[in-house]
């Protein structure tokens, strides 16, 4: 290799050094990866993509999808997995993703991991997964669901309890006034515990296995938790 081709591959090597690459964001209903996701966002400049949010935005277009997904999600299980996979491989299509991407909420299934696995060791050049699973106990998880509210517009998320808006009700960035999900009851929080138990926790083991994989306490203050994702995902990074 000539002296010029070395200094350009070293660069290019640096440069990697440098990108995020797919952040994977692990955790029951409600611990906080939407949360998060939008910090990170704020820090690396690389999209956020939830499964949740994609879904419910097809239900609110009334897509094919959409319509398949309403009932599903409704009830709290979880959508069919290739479906959800056939969605976020045209999610990382887009040119946003290319330095990387934070995934809120998918793998949820080992079906869908061994998907995303098997994708990116077919893609030329991708970046290694680094995957952070947050921890958070079952009554505070009922309280953060029960509690959550949302703006239609900014899709910024509060709670009533333990993140409330400034003004009662109103988003703080657009002056929106808040939703809460159709799915955010305590029935439903049950039933999508019980498929995190069956369906995501062996997802958190797969990961675990790979050795990429932090696990950080998500029952602390938005930005003492966000701190230490990041300080995990550069460490676990350049472990190359
Ligand atoms: P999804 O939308 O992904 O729901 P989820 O996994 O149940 O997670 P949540 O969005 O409820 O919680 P979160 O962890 O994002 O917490 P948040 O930051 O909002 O999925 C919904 C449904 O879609 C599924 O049930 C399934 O049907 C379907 N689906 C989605 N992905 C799928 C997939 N891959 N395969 C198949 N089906 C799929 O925070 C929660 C609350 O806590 C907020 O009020 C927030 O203000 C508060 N909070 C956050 N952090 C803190 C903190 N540090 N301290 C105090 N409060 C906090
Ligand atoms: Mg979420």
């Amino acid at each position: 290799m000539s002296a010029l081709m070395a200094a350009v591959e070293q660069g290019r090597e640096a440069e990697r050094k440098t990108l995020p690459g797919p952040i994977l964001l692990l955790g029951a209903p409600g611990v906080g990866k939407g949360t998060q996701a939008k910090e990170l966002v704020k820090l690396w400049g690389i999209p956020q993509i939830s499964t949740g949010d994609l879904l419910r935005a097809n239900v609110a277009d009334g897509t094919t999808l959409g319509r398949t997904a309403k009932e599903i999600i409704g009830r709290g299980e979880l959508v069919p997995d290739v479906l959800v996979n056939e969605m976020v491989a045209a999610r990382l299509l887009e040119p946003d993703a290319v330095r990387g991407y934070i995934l809120d909420g998918f793998p949820r299934t080992l079906v869908q991991a061994c998907w995303l696995d098997a994708r990116l060791a077919a893609q030329v050049g991708a970046l290694p997964v680094v995957a952070v699973s947050i921890q958070v106990n079952y009554n505070q998880l009922l309280r953060r669901i029960t509690g959550r509210r949302i703006c239609p517009v900014c899709q910024s998320i509060y709670n009533i309890y333990v993140n409330p808006t400034k003004k009662e009700g109103f988003c703080d960035v657009e002056g929106a006034e808040l939703i809460q999900r159709d799915d955010d009851t305590e029935e439903v929080f049950k039933e999508r515990m019980r498929a995190y138990a069956a369906l995501t926790s062996p997802v958190v083991e797969h990961y675990r296995d790979q050795g990429r994989f932090a696990e950080v306490d998500g029952d602390r203050p938005i930005e003492v938790i966000a701190a230490e994702i990041v300080a995990a995902v550069e460490r676990l990074r350049l472990q190359g």
